[in-house]
């Protein structure tokens, strides 16, 4: 009897064994943004998940993080479904959202991710799914969001830092929680969160939907073709193309390098995709992050898409084009014309007040910064952060000026500035510049809330 138990033991313990050398395959798929407006962030993450669950990963494994305002909202006229572009497939039945609505925090996003079930519990009150790995398991990591120069967004302007992501990663990799981790960033300066900053030698991929310095862009936002669903876009540029081309792909073949390269042909004359970390990991299949795909042939072609003829609008200032967007169509004279042309003004306002605040900072330490080429210039080109300084200056705008950072409108269109920031943050003490800053605010009324 007892021999009998030991070969059972055995068995299982080989078992086991076996099990964790091959290896599983995690995911963490997240969108903070949310309102109507947003509505191609949700999606994009919602299709990912379709794609990935598809692929044979079980939801045991796949973490989604959504706001989940989009099905339901009053401005849906397909109520209860999600199209992530106007081939109108539902992407949004089955989906398994494990935080929504105000669980949708960077706090509880990297609790989830470094795999710390107390900490979800402390910060949710609850029982929290978390990404359970080990060193012979794979994770990926996908975000679709706003962001800014070395910021991801997220909606209680709690921001997650490109430093803080650094951080959690390279802890993780300490702790041997993975063997490689993919991460996917579509945000506006997405390379900001990686460049010069994440090690080559960590197990680490990143892909990028734009440089440190460009914005991202989203698409399907196009009501002349699809009235129902105007006034919003269906999904992100780079998202869209990655998304799709995974639920087309032959997974166990195709590598995440060729993926890459589909990407970077989609997304130009608008921005471009990047890639950091250790290269080498893109020759690695894309069934080892996304699952295997059991498409037939026929199937993948017609799924297979161009995005050439889209109108693609940045992600900073996507309020401003889509109310652009909405006058067209609407005859002249009429009231919801005279509402949207008044909606368009009030948002120009907007953005003169945060172009005044943004350039009254150098112009407060320094006037021969006034110059509006040199302003200009430095919203667009900066090197490396120097986080020492530029954690306090985002804490300064946070605090000094809240009218920006809690105002969605007027925050994404600022942080597409904030190489003005990074530039500064080389040249005088942050003393100096945190003093401009407060300075800035005293004078702008848009930073009152
Ligand atoms: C969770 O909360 C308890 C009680 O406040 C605290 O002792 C513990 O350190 C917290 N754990 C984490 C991981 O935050
Ligand atoms: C990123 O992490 C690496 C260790 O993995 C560290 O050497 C580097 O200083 C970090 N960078 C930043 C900007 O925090
Ligand atoms: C990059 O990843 C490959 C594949 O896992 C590995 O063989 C190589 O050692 C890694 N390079 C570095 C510098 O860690």
């Amino acid at each position: 009897m007892a021999g009998y138990k030991c070969v059972i033991l055995l068995l299982c313990l080989t078992f086991t064994t076996a099990q964790a050398a091959k290896g599983k395959t995690w995911a963490l798929l997240a969108a903070s943004a949310n309102g109507w407006g947003n509505y191609g962030m949700q999606a994009d993450v919602y299709h990912a998940y379709q794609v990935i669950k598809k692929g044979g990963i079980p939801d045991e494994q796949i973490i989604v993080m959504a706001y989940d305002d989009i099905a339901q909202n009053s401005l849906n006229p397909f109520k209860g479904k999600v199209f992530h572009s106007y081939d109108m497939m539902d992407v949004y039945k089955g989906v398994n959202i494990d935080y929504s609505g105000k669980s949708v925090t960077k706090e509880i996003f990297l609790a989830a991710l470094r795999g710390d079930k107390e900490g979800v519990k402390n910060l949710t009150g609850r029982e929290g799914k978390v990404i359970d790995s080990g060193p012979n398991d794979n994770i990926f990591v996908y975000i679709s969001d706003h962001g800014g120069p070395g910021i991801v967004c997220w909606l209680d302007g709690n921001d997650l830092t490109a430093k803080e992501l650094n951080k959690t990663i390279t802890t993780m990799h300490q702790n041997k929680r993975y063997k490689h981790m993919v991460l996917y960033i579509d945000t506006c300066n997405a390379g900001s969160m990686f460049k010069n900053i994440l090690p080559n030698d960590i197990g680490v991929y990143a892909v990028t939907a734009t440089t440190a310095t460009e914005p991202a862009f989203s698409v399907e936002c196009n009501s002349q073709y699809f009235s129902d669903l105007s006034w919003t876009c269906l999904g992100g540029l780079f998202s869209i193309n990655w998304v799709y081309e995974t639920e087309s792909d032959e997974r166990t073949s195709a590598t995440l390098e060729q993926q890459f390269k589909e990407a970077k042909i989609a997304c130009e004359k608008f921005s471009v995709p990047k890639q950091y970390g250790n290269h080498s990991i893109a020759r690695l299949a894309q069934s080892k992050f996304f699952g295997d795909s059991a498409l037939k042939p026929k199937l993948r072609r017609r799924l297979r898409r161009s995005t050439k003829n889209m109108q693609a609008i940045p992600k900073h200032m996507q309020a401003y084009y889509l109310l652009q967007n909405r006058l067209v169509g609407l005859p002249n004279g009429s009231p919801e014309h005279e509402t949207v042309a008044k909606d368009i003004t009030r948002y120009e306002t907007l953005m003169d007040q945060v172009d005044s605040f943004m350039e009254a900072i150098p112009y407060t330490i320094d006037a021969s910064f006034q110059t509006n080429e040199n302003v200009e210039w430095r919203k667009r080109n900066f090197g490396d952060i120097d986080w020492k300084c530029y954690e306090p200056v985002i804490e300064s705008v946070k605090t000094k000026c809240p009218g920006i950072w809690y105002n969605e409108e007027a925050k994404y269109y600022a942080l597409s500035q904030f190489g003005i920031l990074i530039n500064l943050c080389n040249e005088v003490p942050v003393e100096k510049l945190r003093a401009a800053i407060t300075c800035a605010a005293d004078i702008n009324p848009l930073c009152k809330l």
